[in-house]
């Protein structure tokens, strides 16, 4: 088959090495990619957003599936667009991506069909959200953009204060766009937070390795909120008791109502949860796999992943086995200096003696520039290992990190220590 994948980060970089490696496979293209999936994929200059371009390439290039991996380009329903054409896709449609593109839509999702989740209030009226924040005397609180905000649209709020500062940054200054217009504020859940990401054809549901990843900037989990900085699997958090009642109460219900609403969800369903002291609870959902979780978990897949893919098309998700290696698996982000913040990309990226064969550097922003390896984003690069427990899996991976530099690079040292 001749394959092309949507995307150009370090999870993009993860499926296109699986899709590589499989017999089904015959020739992979990537766009827009980056210069670590030129070594496995032909880099395609189109943008995930170009949704023409991307449609007439698949047509002149007789594509025979795109995996859609990002989420602007799926809830924004570049699926539905590629098969009005005819053009095979894989991800799920529009309707079914509203999981992740509105958090008002999905908090109601959840409370129509009994799914745990924080307690929330939804307001499209900068008045009315305001009145109801000076009646909270419980902080913290969060509040939350209905739309997709490049992972900055929640704000934890500790007071009164931030509370409407977020609200007025929002609602009024519109620094998220129109992901703004809506807010979702909601009560602040203690507990441990796991990511579980599952294989779903709309109707069987196979889940993966649950995963943890660190938002943060910066070590003790201090800074602002980034895309990820690292992420380990197995979750510390996840005993076997969350595992069967997050399966119960959220996994099931989730694919079950999303199927009995019209929406089936065919692809890869995110489960951001709370393994709080009165159970599981849903933080978020998203449509797609996970960055940076996706680096530390597809090296541990063992079937097939064009396999899976191929299934899910065919409804037959039920017919073939899923195999996961039994083992642990840690990753950490190689990030520009200043980032989240503003960056400044270009910087020669050094690797200053040969990696052990122990460590896989998936490429999340960089670029080739004159023949010379540059940093071209904000998250660089993203070193990943597997091995027995986390904390060997962490051993190898930071014995190793420090072999791959650039001016003003940076990575936390403490990922899979908490
Ligand atoms: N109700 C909540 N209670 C505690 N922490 C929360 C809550 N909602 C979100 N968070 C924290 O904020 C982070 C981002 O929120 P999330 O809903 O996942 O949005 P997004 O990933 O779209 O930015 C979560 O990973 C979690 O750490
Ligand atoms: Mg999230």
């Amino acid at each position: 088959m001749k394959v092309l994948v949507i995307g150009s980060g370090g999870r993009e970089h993860a499926i296109c090495k699986k899709l590589a490696e499989s017999k089904l496979v015959k020739e992979l293209y990537c766009a827009p990619g980056n210069a670590g999936i030129k070594e496995c994929a032909i880099l395609v200059p189109i943008g995930v957003m170009e949704f023409e371009k991307i449609a007439s390439f698949s047509k002149d290039n007789d594509i025979n599936l795109v995996f859609v991996a990002p989420d602007n380009p799926l809830a924004d329903g570049l699926v539905n667009f590629l098969e009005e054409k005819g053009i095979n896709a894989f991800g799920p449609r529009k309707e079914a991506a509203i999981i992740e593109g509105s958090k008002a839509f999905s908090k109601a999702f959840m409370k129509r069909h009994n799914i745990p989740t924080a307690l929330y209030e939804e307001f499209d009226s900068y008045e009315n959200a305001k009145k109801y924040i000076l009646k909270i005397n419980k902080y913290p609180i969060v509040i939350k953009a209905d739309g997709l905000a490049y992972g900055k649209g929640v704000i934890i709020c500790e007071t009164e204060k931030d509370a409407i500062n977020a609200l007025q940054e929002m609602m009024n200054s519109k620094v998220f766009g129109d992901a703004g217009s809506k807010v979702i504020i909601e009560e602040f859940l203690e507990g441990k937070e796991v990511t579980v990401l599952a294989f779903t054809d709309g109707k069987t549901v196979i889940p993966m390795p649950s995963s943890q990843d660190h938002k943060k900037a910066f070590d003790g989990d201090k800074g602002l909120n980034t895309g990820g900085m690292g992420a380990f699997s197995p979750a510390t958090g996840y005993t076997s008791a969350a595992e069967k009642e997050t399966i119960e109460r959220i996994i099931n219900p989730t694919i079950k109502g999303l199927f009995e609403e019209g929406r089936m969800f065919k692809g890869v369903i995110y489960f951001g949860l709370m393994v709080t002291k009165d159970g599981v609870k849903v933080i978020e959902y998203n449509a797609r796999f996970g960055d940076p979780e996706t680096e530390a978990i597809l090296p541990l897949l063992k079937t097939d992943l064009m396999e899976i893919v191929l299934a899910i098309q065919k409804g037959e998700l039920d017919k073939i086995k899923v195999e996961f290696e039994d083992k642990a698996s840690l990753c950490v982000i190689i990030a520009s200096g200043t980032y989240p913040g503003k960056v400044v990309t270009g910087y020669p990226i050094n690797i200053t003696a040969k990696l052990s064969d122990d460590v896989i550097l998936y490429h999340c922003g960089t670029a080739i520039k004159d023949g010379v390896l540059v940093s071209n984003g904000g998250r660089v690069l993203c070193l990943s290992a597997k091995a027995d427990t986390i904390e060997e899996a962490r051993e190898i991976v930071y014995k190793e990190i420090d072999k791959v530099k650039f001016e003003g690079s940076r990575y936390r040292t403490d990922i899979g220590v908490k």
